[in-house]
């Protein structure tokens, strides 16, 4: 009979036996000496062991498992899978390349902080020295941010639409439906509040029409329906900070862009991981 749980790599192990390389590495040459002392410290350390919580020596699957499902970095990486779970017309990869798509956008957007000055008018002048590549490498990680940015909302959509048509919305994983949700919507704000960054007149107007769709929200805009709050201080005025977008706008859109937004994606998509590990995988058992 063919067996459908698969045991997978220990991570603790690889990582054991990368710093046993390293060690035995650093033995052979003299100038490693210190550096081999602080290493062999720093594995005897309360704080490495405590990262991994391993209190006794791994060598049984049952005692590894207790470990995965105690650490918050572990669960990531279960102990054994299902074959199913390995099969990518089932789940098309798509909440993995969401990811890490996510992965590359956080890091070439630090990249791109050290030469953007959110200020008017040198936000313009600075996405210009970028995209025309003054700076080392500017127009490769300006379009890998741009493109990650573009895949990372076509991948969660056709994640979503995987999730829907496989019924994965259904209990016990409703939670994480819902979670899903609010990540759709925080991708979708991502990619808003980048457009104005660049501060050419592509942002501008598609910003305005952002502002005016503020105004015209019903009840929370001052032009829409049931409007309730007057004096212009709306959704509008709230999301440009004042009547016309300008550099409080500008300020306001970069501190959501590369602060607020990421921060909470980073969280909520830690704690979608850990749902998906609570729940059980979805794909057919058989
Ligand atoms: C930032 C966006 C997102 C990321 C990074 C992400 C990541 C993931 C990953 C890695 C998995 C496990 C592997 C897989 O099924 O592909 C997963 C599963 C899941 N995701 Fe997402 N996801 C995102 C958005 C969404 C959205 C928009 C929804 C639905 C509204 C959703 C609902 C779910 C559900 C219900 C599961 C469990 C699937 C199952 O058991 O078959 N996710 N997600």
């Amino acid at each position: 009979m063919r067996k459908n749980k698969i045991n997978l790599p220990d991570p603790l192990e690889i990582i054991n036996n990368i710093v046993v390389s390293v060690l035995s590495f650093l033995s052979k040459s003299k100038l490693g000496s210190s550096w081999k002392k602080f290493l062999e410290w720093l594995v005897d350390t309360e704080v490495y062991r405590g990262a991994y919580t391993v209190r006794s020596p791994l060598d049984s699957v049952g005692k590894r498992t207790t470990v995965m499902k105690d650490s918050l970095f572990l669960h990531f990486w279960p102990v054994k899978t299902h074959r199913n779970d390995l099969r990518i017309s089932y789940h098309l990869g798509m909440g993995l390349a969401t990811t890490w798509l996510f992965v590359i956008l956080t890091i070439t957007g630090v990249l791109l902080m050290f030469y953007y000055r959110p200020s008017v008018p040198q936000a313009y002048y600075d996405m210009v020295d970028i995209r025309e590549g003054v700076y080392p490498f500017g127009m490769f990680l300006r379009n890998m941010h741009r493109w990650a940015a573009h895949g990372m909302v076509l991948f969660t959509i056709i994640h979503m639409w995987r999730v829907f048509n496989t019924g994965s919305y259904k209990p016990p994983r409703q939670l994480n439906w819902i979670l899903g949700v609010i990540l759709l919507v925080l991708t979708l704000l991502l990619s808003f509040t980048g457009y104005l960054l660049p501060w050419d007149q592509l942002s501008l107007w598609a910003i305005t029409v952002g502002q005016q769709m503020g105004a015209n929200a019903p009840i929370l805009g001052h032009l829409g329906p049931f409007a309730q709050v007057t004096n212009l201080q709306d959704a509008a005025f709230g999301l440009v900070g004042g009547t016309e977008i300008g550099p409080a706008g500008l300020i306001r859109f970069y501190v959501l862009h590369v602060f607020f937004l990421p921060f909470v994606t980073t969280i909520l998509i830690a704690y979608h991981f850990w749902r998906v590990r609570k729940d059980g995988y979805s794909f057919p058992q058989t």
